[in-house]
């Protein structure tokens, strides 16, 4: 395998003179934590949505920042029309559900694309960091845009990141961008908490279980990358149609199997940062 170019670590950039941004933990909340995976459509505001309502099915205060700038998708998943309020200086979250939530589909037309430059996506992803009146909450769920862009640079540079999970189907094109994602998120020294496999199968009426994307691709990865594999959810209509409704399934019907899955996830987080 080719050698790659050794990458400079933040202490030995520091050391050449090169003051690096100071990171600050978001205000009003004890632990942030990313949803990404380089790759779009592989299911991370599912994800992130419906872990953030795991964590407050299991007695977490929680926190949802929508940072995909270019395609918010948590106003349509949580059904959240109204705007958030502003005292001039800071912005309220708005409440769905007991969770504080924050997009930039609540500030603008949903149906007009988003045309930033670099610049202004890390400025938006300031206001939404710093001034916002996040409040008492033990986890913000970061819903990451797709790629290794500057949103997840302005995060990973600037905001204290408590870890990261990364969502992936099981393609292989998926998981090219994973890869590519696991590097970023390693250089700049977030904790990757592991890899989970969305849309793993399809049970069918026959009971048999239809892997339709591939096998068992992400768990290989987490294996090459030594990350943890945190576990798979297979592909069910069911999640759609809520997403779609407004009402993600964990909130519809926590008894589903698919909000079970959920709500292991999230009592595995709780018990890793609150040691509970
Ligand atoms: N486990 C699943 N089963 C069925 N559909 C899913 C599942 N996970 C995600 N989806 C659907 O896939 C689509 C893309 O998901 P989304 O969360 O928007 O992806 P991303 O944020 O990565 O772009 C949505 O329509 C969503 O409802
Ligand atoms: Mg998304």
């Amino acid at each position: 395998m080719p050698k790659e170019k050794p990458e400079l670590s933040d202490a030995m950039r520091a050391k050449m003179g090169r003051k690096l941004p100071d990171k600050n933990p978001i205000k009003g909340t004890k632990f942030t934590i990313a949803i990404s995976s380089a790759k779009g459509g592989v299911g991370k505001s599912t994800f992130a949505t419906n872990l953030a309502l795991a964590l407050k099915k299991i007695g977490c205060r929680v926190g949802l920042l929508d940072a995909d700038i270019y395609g918010p998708s948590i106003p349509k998943m949580l059904g959240i029309e109204e705007k958030p309020k502003s005292d001039g200086q800071k912005l309220d979250p708005i409440i769905k559900y007991d969770i504080q939530c924050m997009s930039i589909g609540f500030l603008t037309d949903q149906q007009t694309p988003m045309i930033w430059r670099g610049p202004m996506v890390t400025s938006a992803i300031r206001t939404f960091t710093q001034k916002v009146n996040w409040k008492d909450l033990d986890f913000i769920i970061v819903d990451m845009p797709p790629g290794t862009g500057d949103t997840q640079l302005t995060f990973s540079q600037e905001i204290k990141m408590d870890g990261a999970i990364i969502v992936s189907t099981p393609q292989e094109v998926a998981l090219l961008d994973v890869k590519r994602g696991i590097k970023m998120f390693d250089k700049l020294n977030v904790k990757i908490l592991g890899l989970v496999n969305n849309m793993s199968y399809f049970e069918g009426d026959d009971g048999k279980k239809y892997k339709i994307f591939g096998d068992d691709n992400v768990k290989k990865t987490a294996e090459e990358f030594q990350k943890e594999f945190l576990g798979e959810i297979p592909i069910n209509p069911e999640v759609g149609k809520n997403g779609d409704q407004g009402k993600p399934i964990v909130e519809a019907n926590s008894d589903h199997e698919i909000s079970k899955i959920y709500i292991n996830f999230a009592k595995k987080i709780k018990s890793n940062y609150l040691n509970l």
